[in-house]
């Protein structure tokens, strides 16, 4: 969990006068530059934060200082300066900032040039041709997020093992991820095995891996391998996660996520201990509830297990669902379909994010011994209903015929499209590595 320092006040630091006054000084060439207009609002609107951030930014390192004269000197110049900081996890929040098109901001790669991508995400094979959601790039308020390098990437993972556990939409981050790096990879120095619940993608010349291993609730239930359709069948076992956790152990970086399998009933049933005496003795408890307790059995496992000089611990946080149009104000809309721009409304929020949740996943990690880096990825990914898989999947293990691909309710809008939303989730998470 990256807590925030508290911000260093403004009297604690001897007061950089210059920058006060160069700051004074670049508001007044901003009012009365003949080229006013050519400012566009949005630099107008970043100029307010930027004179108290400068200020207030705490232990400035030495080659922060040197940036920051060389910033001022281009403030008096006037020419247009980006005042974000370099990405730093405990710095910067990322879950604030707007998403910036531009058709010059182009995937690393595409589902037909990535082999692995299954029928799930791959919306253009699976006929979708509107492409303006692949050219969005998020941009923090407060600092410059990095774009994803495939090369470091891979150099971070030199010898090391990376696993992502957890559900669907973790295996839709896991795809992602082996899609933005596998491009630089020679074809025989790569290979992937899918197994039933563990599958994993090997690059051979860095020694590393990047895994899957399907854990849709993380702890245990009736439900992990073959799937019940119907939620009201479902057990789930809030104490128990040894079982496939013995197989996480010896995993380098994990990240973990659990969500959508919560919310599929408001009440879950619920059962301790073992399998060993049938399903018998469940109890239905609220899903947050029983959301809370699997989080801690998990939390108790990772301090009890991980140790933190080795291994990383990242937590995915709730990727939203978007099926309920009225949300972004779309009142006669169905789902997310046909949805083809992301929600502009600063800090809109849908009924697909549950804040209950949310808390219990904060509260948990604040008692935890090992800190767990949290990918929070649940406020930017709202914006985003036109990321959606849509009509442009499969069900069944077929495709949707074009008659179903009319009907809205087909829409898949809990999975994403890849290229997609979900390597912006892997952008911040190898910013955060
Ligand atoms: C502004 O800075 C640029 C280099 O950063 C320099 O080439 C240019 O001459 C400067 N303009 C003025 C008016 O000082
Ligand atoms: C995109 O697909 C829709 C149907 O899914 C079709 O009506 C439209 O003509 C297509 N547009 C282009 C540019 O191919
Ligand atoms: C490859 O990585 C594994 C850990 O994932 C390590 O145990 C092994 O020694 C490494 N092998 C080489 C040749 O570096
Ligand atoms: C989990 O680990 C055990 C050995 O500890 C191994 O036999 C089993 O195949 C592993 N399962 C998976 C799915 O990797
Ligand atoms: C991790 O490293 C620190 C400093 O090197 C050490 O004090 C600590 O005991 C180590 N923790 C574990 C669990 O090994
Ligand atoms: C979806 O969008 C297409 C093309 O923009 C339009 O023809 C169609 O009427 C829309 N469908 C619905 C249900 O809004
Ligand atoms: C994630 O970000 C949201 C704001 O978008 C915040 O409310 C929430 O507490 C954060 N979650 C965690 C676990 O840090």
């Amino acid at each position: 969990m990256m807590m925030k320092p508290p911000r260093v006040g403004i009297v604690k630091l001897p007061l950089p006068i210059i920058i006060i006054t160069v700051c004074v000084l670049f508001f007044m060439v901003l009012l009365y530059a003949e080229k006013f207009s050519s400012f566009s609002s949005m630099s107008i609107l970043k100029f307010k934060p930027f004179c108290p951030r400068k200020i207030t930014k705490p232990k400035p390192r030495d080659d922060k200082r040197v940036k920051e004269e060389e910033v001022g000197k281009e403030v008096v110049n006037s020419s247009w300066i980006d005042d974000r900081f370099e990405f730093d996890a405990e710095e910067c929040n990322v879950a604030k900032g707007k998403w910036v098109f531009s058709h010059s901001i182009k995937p690393l790669y595409s589902d037909i040039s990535c082999p692995y991508i299954e029928r799930q995400f791959s919306c253009v094979k699976n006929g979708r041709n509107d492409t303006d959601y692949m050219h969005w790039e998020w941009q923090p308020d407060d600092c410059i997020l990095p774009r994803f390098n495939a090369e470091l990437a891979l150099k971070k993972l030199q010898g090391k093992r990376l696993m992502f556990v957890g559900d669907s939409l973790q295996r839709n981050q896991w795809e992602s991820f082996v899609c933005l790096v596998e491009w630089v990879i020679p074809q025989d120095q790569k290979s992937m095995e899918r197994r039933n619940i563990h599958s994993v993608f090997t690059a051979m010349q860095y020694n590393a891996t990047i895994e899957f291993y399907w854990a849709p609730y993380i702890v245990e239930s009736n439900s992990d391998v073959d799937i019940i359709g119907d939620p009201k069948k479902r057990i789930i076992k809030v104490d128990a996660i040894m079982d496939r956790a013995k197989n996480w152990t010896q995993v380098d970086i994990l990240v973990f996520n659990t969500y959508v399998w919560w919310m599929s009933s408001s009440k879950i049933k619920s059962l301790w201990g073992s399998f060993a005496n049938g399903e018998k003795g469940y109890e239905e408890l609220d899903n947050r509830i029983a959301y809370k307790l699997a989080l801690k059995t998990w939390a108790n496992w990772v301090d009890s297990t991980i140790n933190p000089n080795k291994t990383r611990v990242f937590f995915t946080t709730m990727s939203p669902t978007h099926s309920r149009s009225q949300d972004w104000g779309n009142m006669e809309g169905v789902k997310c379909f046909n949805e083809t721009k992301p929600v502009r409304k600063k800090d809109h929020w849908g009924t697909g994010s549950d804040k209950g949740i949310m808390n219990v996943v904060t509260k948990v990690m604040k008692k935890m011994k090992v800190q767990v880096s949290v990918i929070n990825i649940t406020q930017i990914s709202e914006y985003r209903i036109d990321g959606h898989s849509s009509v442009y999947t499969e069900t069944g293990g077929k495709l949707l015929t074009e008659e179903e691909r009319a009907n809205p309710q087909n829409a898949d809008c809990i999975h994403w499209c890849l290229p997609g939303i979900p390597d912006t989730w892997n952008q911040i998470f190898l910013a955060m590595l």
